[in-house]
């Protein structure tokens, strides 16, 4: 069975988009109100950490986000709270400053959140999304697009609920379906040759996967499994947090500066949390919580170093014996839980090699879910780049230092889990769900 919101565009064609996306946006508010319902409104309310929202303005926003692009933009109503515009508009209020601002407390972000989705449904009742119909409406772009977005603020929710002090949400966590046996860390070779980067025409991506192009690499090989705790645990004891020859200068001066010695969530006492849990590292899932920084350094230490977006897309997506480029790792199929760990409710990821039928077509495990890897890649425009709909979602970071991570991780939404979406942070950022796997000579 594949992850609830995972459905294929209906087969009624255009004519039974609205339909659609009406489910969905029902599906997406029901699970954004189940990840805060454990939450306090005294919580919500709060601004735990300089690097996360309070969680109340992240309802706020979604309804905002949703009342501008689809009440007022492709529905052509007045906006129903403008004076909320200023508030919720994440480029103007950097995270740091937002819990200073007169956003609605959780019970006021509730309200507004309905009386915004009462004005969403009626628009949709009448919107045209057939082709024909004016960019935003066409085949549903943008209704896709407010989707994905509510979905992706799930995400950052969780790890606003992670950095939050352990007692305030105590997850209801539901099994790791469809594990299996890991696998034993080695290498894979890509050989050289080109293969297609991006997102193709017909499906919905982000302005920033596009244009799609052929890109040629050099042979190289790439780790079947992401690093695992294990593994790191392994480089802290050698004194690899210690070693200037392990770090590139930005990386050491990072490293001094903030008196980094471990993950963020693992403890001097050698204990790790995970919301409210604490316990022993288990050695076998995935290493999350490093910066790029950190990443960078053990791979340095290994002889080794991250994959460029490329490598990584190419390991993932590139069918060589077909000459084609597949949507997921395995294939066509929508993700489901035998295939990989997405969608947020085991709250953890899965000890690596645990999904084999998620292998893409080289062998290459645990590309999609459990955790983001980083790339060595700075966060810049494809060629042929088109900002589409608005600036403000990704061509103002190209350039500023951003590097890119891929591949999503258990708290993405399987909908919004794509092997050409590109994610971006800053290099000394810990707050992901993300971890890495190297690269080197083939
Ligand atoms: C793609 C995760 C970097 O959180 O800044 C949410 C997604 N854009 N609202 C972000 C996003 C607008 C974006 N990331
Ligand atoms: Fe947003």
């Amino acid at each position: 069975m594949p992850f609830p919101q995972v459905q294929s565009p209906p087969p009624g064609g255009v004519e039974a988009l609205p339909d659609f996306y009406g489910g969905l946006l029902t599906e997406a508010r029901e699970r954004t109100l189940w990840l805060v319902a454990p939450v306090s409104d005294r919580d919500a309310d709060r601004q735990h950490n300089s690097i996360a929202s309070p969680l109340a303005w992240d309802l706020g926003h979604i309804a905002a986000f949703e009342d501008l692009w689809l009440c007022h933009r492709a529905g052509g109503l007045a906006p129903l709270r403008p004076d909320l515009w200023d508030v919720y508009d994440a480029t103007e209020t950097p995270r740091s400053d937002r819990g200073q601002l007169e956003f609605l407390p959780l019970r006021e972000a509730r309200a507004f959140m309905d009386e915004v989705r009462a004005r969403t449904l009626e628009v949709l009742a009448r919107a045209d999304l057939s082709q024909s119909s004016d960019p935003l409406n066409a085949r549903g772009f943008v209704w896709e697009m407010v989707l994905r977005h509510e979905h992706q603020h799930n995400e950052t929710m969780l790890q606003g609920l992670q950095l939050a002090p352990a007692e305030i949400f105590v997850p209801e966590r539901s099994p790791i379906a469809g594990l299996a046996r890991g696998s034993r860390p080695e290498m894979v070779t890509v050989a050289a040759g080109p293969f297609l980067l991006g997102a193709g025409h017909d499906e919905f991506a982000y302005d920033n996967e596009r244009a799609r192009h052929e890109f040629e690499l050099p042979a190289f090989a790439i780790d079947r499994t992401p690093v695992t705790v294990g593994q790191y645990l392994e480089w802290i004891e050698g004194g690899g947090y210690g070693r200037r020859e392990h770090w590139s200068a930005e990386g050491w001066a990072w490293r001094c500066r903030e008196d980094v010695e471990r993950p963020l969530y693992l403890g001097a006492d050698g204990q790790t949390r995970s919301f409210e849990r604490v316990g022993t590292p288990r050695l076998a899932e995935p290493v999350m919580h490093v910066s790029w920084f950190e990443a960078d350094a053990f791979a340095r230490a290994h002889g080794k170093r991250l994959p460029t977006e490329a490598e990584w897309e190419k390991a993932a997506t590139w069918d060589e014996a077909a000459g084609a480029k597949r949507t997921y790792p395995w294939g066509e199929a929508v993700p489901d839980p035998a295939l990989a760990n997405l969608d947020q409710t085991a709250f953890a990821p899965a000890p690596v090699g645990a999904h084999p039928k998620g292998a893409s077509a080289y062998g290459v495990l645990g590309m999609v879910g459990d955790t983001w890897e980083w790339t060595a890649s700075d966060f810049r425009a494809y060629p042929g780049f088109a900002a589409f709909p608005y600036r403000e979602y990704s061509e103002i970071f190209f350039g500023a230092g951003y590097r890119v991570l891929r591949g999503g991780s258990w708290a993405t939404r399987a909908r919004t889990a794509s092997t050409t979406f590109r994610n971006w942070d800053l290099p000394q950022r810990r707050q992901i769900f993300a971890g890495f796997r190297c690269v080197g000579e083939a």
